[in-house]
């Protein structure tokens, strides 16, 4: 059984990169490999391959309809998109042969786009209900200390919440278990910039804890900023698997694939 993504001939190599060993390949704490999904009949992931370094925060990006949030919703083993084909591991685990719940139990931290902050529970509730069952992640109070706005306002029904405030919430609500790989789609949608670099600020914090993540965002420069490596989708495949600060310094490369 073979871990090892598979480079297609489109691929652009990060040339100061080290060359990846065998033995590099398998030991990424996260890894996809040629990943296919789709939506009934229709075929959206096409062959997807990366690895993600334990402690790394990847930035997947790509142009409206590249795949990004099926790609996380398939690393996450929802049940739209289904996969075919391929293999994901996380931390030596086969998540490809797991259920969505089997896989957040082993680690995967979904924070969907629409938050889903859950109605008629407070903020604090929300958060309760996310350690109902084990593994368990950070307290409550290490949430309160991260963002201090939820502590304030851990008895206001979380769907009253502030845009900002919700984002946090759904984060936070990934952190209350224990996750080794927080999958962000679009954490700054919708939000007023300085209420992006709130949040930003924060996964900084989160990143500097050692937090495995991959982040989704229309934003792409925001994420680049924030990302060490860098992942780029269109129709489905990978067209670019780099560090961020190469797709900084490529603007054809943004051009063609980001259109900023
Ligand atoms: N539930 C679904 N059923 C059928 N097709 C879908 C479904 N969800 C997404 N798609 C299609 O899959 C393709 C990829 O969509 P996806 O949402 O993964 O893109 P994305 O890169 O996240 O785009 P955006 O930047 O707009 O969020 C699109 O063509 C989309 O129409
Ligand atoms: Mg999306």
């Amino acid at each position: 059984m073979s871990v090892l993504p598979m480079m297609k001939d489109n691929d652009q190599i990060d040339e100061n990169a080290a060359p990846a060993t065998a033995a590099d390949k398998q030991q990424a704490y996260f890894s996809c490999a040629d990943i296919h999904a789709y939506y009934g009949e229709s075929y959206i992931v096409q062959g997807v391959s990366f690895d993600v370094r334990e402690g790394d925060i990847v930035a997947l990006l790509g142009r409206n309809g590249a795949g990004k949030t099926s790609t996380l919703r398939a690393i996450a083993r929802v049940d739209e998109p289904h996969i075919t084909k391929g293999e994901i591991w996380l931390d030596q685990q086969p998540l490809h042969s797991m259920k969505a719940h089997e896989a957040a139990r082993n680690g995967i931290g979904l924070v969907p786009e629409d938050r889903r902050i859950i109605q008629g529970l407070t903020v604090e509730e929300n958060l309760k209900l996310a350690q109902i069952a084990p593994p368990v992640g950070w307290s409550l109070e290490r949430i309160y200390e991260l963002f201090p706005r939820l502590g304030e306002r851990r008895s206001q029904e979380g769907t009253t919440l502030s845009g900002g405030e919700q984002q946090m919430l759904a984060i936070s609500r990934a952190l209350a278990r224990d996750v080794k790989l927080l999958l962000l789609d679009e954490p700054y949608e919708g939000l007023a910039p300085v209420i992006v670099q709130e949040i930003e600020k924060t996964l900084e914090q989160i990143k500097e804890l050692g937090m495995t993540t991959i982040i989704v965002e229309q934003n792409a420069i925001a994420a680049l900023h924030l990302a060490d490596r860098a992942i780029i989708l269109d129709m489905g495949q990978v067209v670019f698997d780099g560090t961020a600060q190469d797709v900084l310094d490529d603007p054809e490369l943004r051009q063609q694939y980001l259109a900023i």
